[in-house]
């Protein structure tokens, strides 16, 4: 069972900055997940949420800031003090920290709230650029842009997130299509994922904090964890 640090080490840093992601790239583990919004003037911008609020100094919408202005917040401080000065990377600077690694780099589309109109095309531009396309998985809530992914780029992996708990995954998938299925803790112990298992579906569940999920999550053979705290997880996966 393969571990992604989910924003980077996210519990040990501020998530998604260049020192969650620095971490990341200096584990023994399999990938790492990072979340995507468009600035006001086209950057690609790492950052879950759609505002700078709870993750920054300042207030507002990403989509309404250029990354000049993004760039003027201090987007480590609200974590702890030690992180001050920590800004908000773009996609291209976090792939750049793993040029040199092997990690799998699971691009997470933030177009559920906003459409962020041809972001899809940017994100795969930025992909090819370093060279990456074999080792990404883009990944939405927002199936309609994984379409888009797919008609650009058929040869991406593409992964479909879900929040609820689907009766068929594989068909709903197939139909998408997307290439593995992102669920939640609580869906991953559910029937409709063991028979997606079943079906040879790729499985990777989300977010996966406490050690008590980990050995029954591997025992279920779910291909893979996000968590925030990589090592930690690790341990447990590894040490018993
Ligand atoms: O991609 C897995 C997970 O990150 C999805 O939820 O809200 O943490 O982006 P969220
Ligand atoms: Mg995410």
């Amino acid at each position: 069972m393969d571990i992604f640090a989910h924003r980077g080490v996210s519990e040990h840093y501020p998530e998604n900055t260049g020192a969650a992601f620095y971490a990341a790239s200096k584990l023994p583990i399999a990938g790492i997940e990072l979340d995507v919004h468009l600035s006001a003037d086209g950057e690609l911008v790492v950052i879950h949420d759609e505002t700078i609020d709870r993750t920054s100094n300042g207030e507002g919408y990403v989509k309404d800031f250029s990354l000049q202005q993004l760039r003027a917040y201090d987007y480590g401080s609200w974590f702890s003090k030690e992180f001050t000065g920590e800004n908000i990377p773009t996609l291209g600077e976090v792939l750049e920290l793993f040029v040199g690694t092997a990690h799998l780099i699971n691009i997470e589309l933030k177009t559920d709230v906003f459409p962020y109109e041809g972001i899809e095309s940017l994100v795969i531009k930025e992909v090819a650029k370093h060279q990456m396309t074999e080792r990404v998985i883009i990944s939405s809530f927002n199936h309609e842009s994984l379409q888009i992914v797919k008609q650009i780029a058929p040869y991406i992996e593409t992964a479909a997130l879900f929040a609820e708990i689907l009766t068929d995954f594989t068909t709903y998938t197939s139909q998408i299509p997307a290439n593995a299925i992102h669920v939640s803790l609580p869906a991953a112990a559910r029937k409709s994922v063991r028979t997606a298992l079943e079906e040879g579906a790729t499985i990777r569940v989300y977010t996966v904090n406490d050690i008590e999920y980990v050995k029954p999550l591997q025992q279920l053979g779910v291909h893979a964890i996000f968590t925030d705290d990589p090592v930690k997880i690790a341990e447990k996966l590894h040490g018993e």
